[in-house]
């Protein structure tokens, strides 16, 4: 039987139960409160006979009773009335009930045995009342008076009450019948559907990002498991296309199988940890539920596909705002939260702690000095307190979890911990340690006017390997070293030695997942146009062109010379007036700085100011979307963009400018490209531009607008290339090996116990 037509009949019967059984209760209680209102009549007529009847006794007046009973008995609703003497013997009787009396009424025994009224309701159909009541003259029973009334009544009320209800039930029955259809079609039957057909989709092979997810909240956790199944398939799918792909290729390319493999044998048992401020996976509290979001940042974006491909630990500081409702309590918690491959320790900071470390020495004193953007840096006391207090903080806890490991490998991340790799090694000297300093390092002049530079430079050349992603900031690392401090610079293999410990300092570029491997042409469903179509019709807008630009909201990021190279564009170029759009997806950071809270204000007047004169009902020229993005819409952009424009003014690498390549699977698009980016030294095939030259990147724009498609196509060919080949994965090996294979002095070699 269907799942329908089995609901269906279930709640029928239950209705029907329930209307029984209540409309019987209903049923019995209206015929006791008729049969006491036929009881209470019989008792006033009862008693008003008895005393004219007692005298008709009493003058032995029979003719007289006779004619009195007839007369009565012509009342409304009484059928007749009887008399009988008190040996039960019929006196006398209304004619209205000859033929209807038994010889002496069962009732009238009864009356005249007890001497007390006697009442009671007859027959099935027709239903009769009948009421006997005893005649006394001076306290001696003389006989009994019999009424007998009509009482149809009864049977018409109750059979209106099942009627009634007959009727709701039927009416009940559709409309349950109706509802049930819709629910079951709309809850469960459409949704199973879809999802055999999803699930058809995926055997045969089709990416399940493309296919529409099965709606209905009932399978909500059935479509989020079979949704993390499916793309398990497609990662094992593509990952044994690669592997298949590699073998061709002479093993050359770098991906998730073959570092969790190599990362194996170099560690030979021992345990990766990696230690960053920012963390992987934040709790947040939304309304009364709690979200997990991935922070925007290059540093999560490459670290977190590693980590998922090799377990370990990663030590950050939890900053969500759910964070510590999340964790057990040593501060952990598996990730990713869905499919679980490794452990986040959060480190949890006080206020003033946050504000020095943090917002003070990193971000208000460090970024801006490697940074040139001319932006003042600002160094004062109590920030470095703080960073030193935060960094000891971080390493009693590195500590901890390294306590029973012999010679671990420690990946530490950035500018917020230049003093821990001497914190480690202070007491770990056999630990290995390294530090990849994610954003430039300038040169000497601009470092000298840190007043704790020496502290940082003996922090970080504690470490056995310093990573950079550019020659160019090695070099610049290099010379400040040699320019501050007493120490060996190796120039000719890169290393600096002090105080017996040899600090290796190398370029590795940082990079994204490589693409997905696409077999045909079929398997780009979405067309781009159709895409953008889309995503202008969400927008409200009408466009031709469609750009985008992809930030954390930084003044590093050159978003205002974007927003004034399209301004600059579209008063060169007037014909594309109405027909070119530039979204701007930005992610608020560190808005507790005052420089980044007023950039907030002034891109929003910069925009404002764009858009005012040229806008029209449909059209604008600039889209800012001020949000925390998740990486599905950040790639849905991506997909439906003409141009990706990244136009930092200085950055150490930018990874949206490798992810937009990543994510152009059908060859199209063109990347606009600062030439301040680390990226732009791998990127060669970008249109590359001096963010600060408005006429060169309104010109670039133009460029890109009219390239001819397989000119497009040949460039994006080339960058993908490159993507792929030098993606996070090789970068991941490449440190881990370095790092791996630094000689540690023996004497230092040991565990602390
Ligand atoms: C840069 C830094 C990262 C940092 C990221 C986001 O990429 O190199 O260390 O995590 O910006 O900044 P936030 O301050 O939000 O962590």
């Amino acid at each position: 039987m269907k799942i329908t037509i089995r609901l269906i009949v279930s709640l029928l019967l239950v209705a029907a139960g329930v209307a029984f059984v209540f409309t019987y209760l209903q049923v019995q209680s209206e015929r006791e409160i008729l049969l006491r209102e036929f009881d209470a009549r019989a008792g006033v007529v009862g008693e008003s006979l008895e005393e004219s009847i007692a005298g008709y006794f009493r003058a032995n007046a029979m003719d007289r009773l006779r004619r009195f009973v007839d007369r009565f008995g012509r009342k409304a609703q009484l059928i007749g009335v009887a008399v009988y003497d008190s040996q039960g013997t019929l006196l006398v009787a209304s004619r209205t009930l000859s033929g209807r009396l038994p010889s002496t009424p069962d009732q009238v025994w009864e009356c005249i045995t007890r001497s007390q009224p006697v009442s009671e309701l007859i027959g099935n159909t027709d239903s009769a009342h009948v009421a006997a009541f005893p005649v006394e003259v001076e306290g001696r029973l003389m006989g009994a008076i019999f009424l007998y009334q009509d009482a149809s009544y009864i049977d018409a009320r109750l059979d209106a009450i099942w009627r009634s209800n007959f009727i709701r039930l039927l009416a009940q029955t559709f409309l349950i019948i109706v509802t049930t259809i819709i629910v079951v079609r709309w809850s469960i039957t459409g949704p199973i559907a879809q999802i055999t057909q999803w699930m058809r989709g995926l055997r045969t092979g089709k990416s399940p990002q493309l296919m529409v997810v099965p709606r209905g909240d009932i399978l909500a956790p059935l479509t989020t498991e079979v949704t993390l199944m499916a793309k398990s398939l497609s990662q094992a799918r593509a990952s044994a296309r690669e592997k298949a792909r590699v073998r061709v290729e002479g093993e050359s390319l770098w991906t998730s199988g073959r570092l969790r493999e190599h990362v194996h044998v170099e560690l030979g048992g021992r345990g990766l940890y990696i230690v960053s401020n920012r963390e992987p996976y934040m709790h947040m509290n939304q309304g009364s539920s709690v979200e997990c979001i991935m922070p925007a940042g290059g540093l999560v974006t490459a670290l977190d596909p590693i980590l998922r491909s090799c377990g370990g630990l990663w030590i950050a500081h939890g900053s969500g705002t759910a964070d510590r409702e999340t964790v057990d309590e040593r501060g952990c918690i598996a990730v990713p939260p869905n499919e679980p491959r490794y452990t986040l320790r959060r480190i949890f900071l006080s206020k003033e702690e946050e504000e020095g470390y943090y917002y003070g020495f990193s971000n208000e004193g460090i970024w801006p000095l490697c940074h040139i953007t001319h932006t003042r840096p600002v160094f004062s006391l109590n920030s470095w307190i703080e960073y030193q207090r935060v960094n000891e903080k971080f390493a009693d806890a590195l500590l901890e979890e390294i306590h029973k490991e012999e010679s671990p490998l420690v990946l530490i991340q950035d500018y917020h911990f230049a003093l821990l790799p001497l914190l480690i090694k202070a007491k770990r000297p056999d630990a290995r340690v390294a530090i990849f300093w994610h954003i430039p390092w300038p040169n000497p002049e601009v470092f000298g006017i840190c007043p704790w530079k020496q502290e940082l430079l003996f922090g970080l050349l504690s470490a056995d390997l310093i990573g950079f992603h550019t020659q160019f900031h090695c070099n610049n690392f290099l010379e400040t070293v040699d320019r501050f401090l007493e120490s060996k610079v190796n120039w000719d293999n890169f290393s600096v030695e002090r105080h017996g410990q040899l600090t290796l300092v190398r370029p590795f570029p940082i990079s994204v997942a490589p693409p997905a491997v696409v077999e045909s042409k079929d398997e780009i469903t979405i067309d781009a146009s159709d895409r953008k179509r889309d995503i202008l019709k969400k927008l409200g807008i009408t466009s031709q062109w469609l750009l985008v630009g992809v930030d954390r909201i930084d003044y590093t990021k050159g978003i205002l010379e974007r927003f004034r190279a399209i301004q600059r564009f579209l008063e060169k170029y007037p014909e594309y007036q109405g027909k070119l759009t530039f979204v701007e997806l930005g992610a608020p950071s560190r808005t507790h700085i005052k420089r980044y809270h007023d950039l907030m204000g002034e891109l929003e007047e910069t925009v404002d100011r764009i858009n005012w004169p040229l806008q029209t009902k449909n059209w604008k020229p600039i889209v800012f979307l001020k949000a925390h993005h998740t990486h599905d819409i950040i790639s849905q952009f991506y997909q439906a963009a003409d141009i990706c424009m990244v136009t930092s003014l200085h950055d150490g690498m930018n990874l949206v400018a490798k992810e937009f390549v990543a994510s152009r699977k059908d060859m199209k698009g063109v990347l606009i490209l600062s030439q301040f980016a680390g990226a732009a030294q791998e990127l060669r095939d970008a249109l590359v531009v001096n963010p600060y030259d408005v006429e060169e990147m309104a010109d670039s724009i133009h460029q890109a607008l009219t390239m001819n498609p397989k000119e497009v196509q040949e460039r994006m060919e080339r960058l993908s290339a490159v993507v792929k080949e030098r993606n996070v994965y090789r970068w991941a090996a490449n440190i881990v090996t370095t790092l791996a294979r630094v000689r540690i002095p023996k004497a230092t070699a040991a565990v602390e116990q």
